[in-house]
């Protein structure tokens, strides 16, 4: 699987079997975290077989079930838009490796949630990872030109960028982006008020490189 099709494969799953994960999948998604680490400066942490950061029942969106493996996103202090970009990248490697997720801020144990902590950072959130009871089912966003300044005749790659930018997690499925775009280059960013909205804004630009086929250097005008 490619990653423009994990994109479309991609949903949040909050319910997991009991299968621990494939050896050959942690070590592929080790080098990818490692080499996002390398990038970022983040100390994303991948932490296997530990079921008590998901134990809770709190009566809130968003019950998991069965979740025993999770990324913890931490980093230092105002890498928020980095938390979100370089996650993405580590979700879309395990839905390519078969293994579904979630993005989670709030709907988990954060005082059981394992991962260490350096001096001046801090946990942003978690991504819950596992193999899914089902593997989700699709949402209904927000139209092209809600979220852009697409007009008919625009470059096919920017109108496959931002059909891409709709297909990824947002928290509460807010979807508060704007692209604009200037002849050759891109300009994404939060639009409106929300949770959360920065880390939204690097998932989605790193589903917007995918799917245009630009590197980064297309945000740099
Ligand atoms: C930054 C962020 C935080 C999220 N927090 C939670 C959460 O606390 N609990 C939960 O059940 N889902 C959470 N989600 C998952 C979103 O609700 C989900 O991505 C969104 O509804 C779109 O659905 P989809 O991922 O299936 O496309 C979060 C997603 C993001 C990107």
């Amino acid at each position: 699987m490619d990653m423009v099709e994990a994109i479309r494969q991609r949903h949040s799953v909050r319910r997991f079997t009991d299968r621990p994960l494939d050896e050959t999948a942690v070590r592929a998604l080790q080098e990818e975290i490692d080499a996002c680490n390398r990038e970022s400066g983040l100390r994303i942490q991948l932490v296997l077989n530990e079921p008590e950061a998901f134990q809770a029942n709190k009566p809130s969106y968003g019950q998991f079930g069965g979740c025993r493996n999770y990324l913890a996103i931490i980093g230092p202090k105002g890498k928020d838009e980095e938390a979100g970009y370089y996650g993405e990248r580590i979700v879309l490697k395990a839905q390519t490796l078969g293994i579904q997720s979630c993005w989670v801020a709030l709907t988990y144990q954060k005082g059981k949630t394992q991962g260490t902590l350096n001096a001046g950072e801090k946990r942003y959130l978690v991504v819950a990872l596992g193999y899914g009871e089902t593997s989700g089912v699709s949402h209904k966003g927000k139209a092209i030109t809600d979220v852009s300044d697409y007009h008919e005749g625009d470059p096919a790659w920017y109108r496959d960028g931002l059909e891409a930018a709709l297909l990824a997690p947002t928290a509460i499925n807010q979807q508060k982006f704007r692209f604009e775009r200037k002849d050759d280059k891109v300009v994404a960013r939060v639009s409106g008020f929300g949770f959360y909205t920065k880390i939204d804004l690097g998932i989605v630009k790193w589903h917007f490189e995918i799917g245009s086929g630009k590197g980064p250097e297309i945000f740099n005008i």
